[in-house]
């Protein structure tokens, strides 16, 4: 039997064969058995099936093609909100507006969302991740109604796969397996990890068609900027605050 694991691929393109509600629902509670931190389940998902939902949410996330041509795009979100209420209703004094919070609500955000993706991917289902989320999280939580202390971390879209999404690389285990202690490389040692990155077709052609002289500066200079992470860091930050997390710790 194929090894899901060494083939796993996202899915970018969907047939449209409806993906059922009972299956839907069925992967979700199997994914929230997924470790969560003091079994707290500091995360909320809202799941997005309607066209106008889909076509409302598609500018926040670039207008990538993924986001309306999934069956379901499911926002998973950092959530102390209904924790939060419970120990107030409760004679529980909550002390989770600060960064470590965030962090813990975020890890067990991640975390559920994985295992949904392997639990879809196991039976049969594309998902593709978009990163989208944190750089347009005022729209989405606008759009999705997110209350205080709900923040949206990731989203996925979700759907019966359209032919076959391509396998993509990794680099060799010696690049990012240390044994016991961090093996710190120099850069010749890391030039040597990414050299047959860098040597495959898809990565030439990324390097010629960007006008640039190495796979690195396609990074650095077009996918992921200095400004445009800097200016996606403000709005997340100034958005996490808004919803009434506090950074720094006073
Ligand atoms: C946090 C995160 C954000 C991502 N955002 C996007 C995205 O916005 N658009 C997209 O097409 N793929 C996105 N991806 C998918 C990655 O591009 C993909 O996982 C990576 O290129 C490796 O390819 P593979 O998953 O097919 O092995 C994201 C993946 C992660 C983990």
């Amino acid at each position: 039997m194929e090894n899901y694991f060494k083939t796993r691929r996202s899915v970018r393109r969907y047939s449209g064969k409806p993906v059922p509600t009972e299956m839907l629902t069925e992967m979700l509670v199997e994914a929230s058995q997924a470790p969560t931190t003091g079994n707290m389940q500091l995360y909320s998902v809202v799941v997005t099936r309607s066209d106008h939902g889909k076509t409302a949410l598609a500018p926040a996330h670039f207008n990538q093609p993924a986001v309306t041509g999934c069956d379901t795009l499911l926002t998973f979100c950092a959530d102390y909100n209904r924790f939060v209420k419970w120990c107030r209703a409760s004679n529980a004094v909550p002390g989770y507006d600060n960064f470590q919070s965030f962090m813990t609500a975020v890890l067990d955000t991640v975390i559920v969302a994985q295992q949904f993706c392997t639990i879809a991917e196991m039976r049969g289902l594309g998902t593709c991740y978009m990163g989208t989320t944190t750089y347009n999280a005022p729209m989405i939580g606008q759009i999705l109604g997110l209350p205080e202390l709900v923040v949206p971390v990731v989203t996925v879209t979700l759907g019966w796969p359209e032919g076959e999404a391509p396998l993509s690389d990794r680099l060799a285990p010696e690049a990012f397996v240390h044994i016991e202690k961090y093996n710190n490389p120099d850069e010749s040692r890391v030039k040597e990890f990414y050299a047959a990155k860098e040597a495959r077709d898809d990565s030439r052609r990324f390097v010629a068609e960007n006008g640039k002289e190495t796979l690195a500066q396609v990074f650095t200079d077009v996918r992921y900027t200095r400004a445009a992470c800097e200016e996606f860091s403000r709005i997340y930050y100034d958005y996490i605050s808004s919803k009434g997390f506090k950074f720094p710790v006073d």
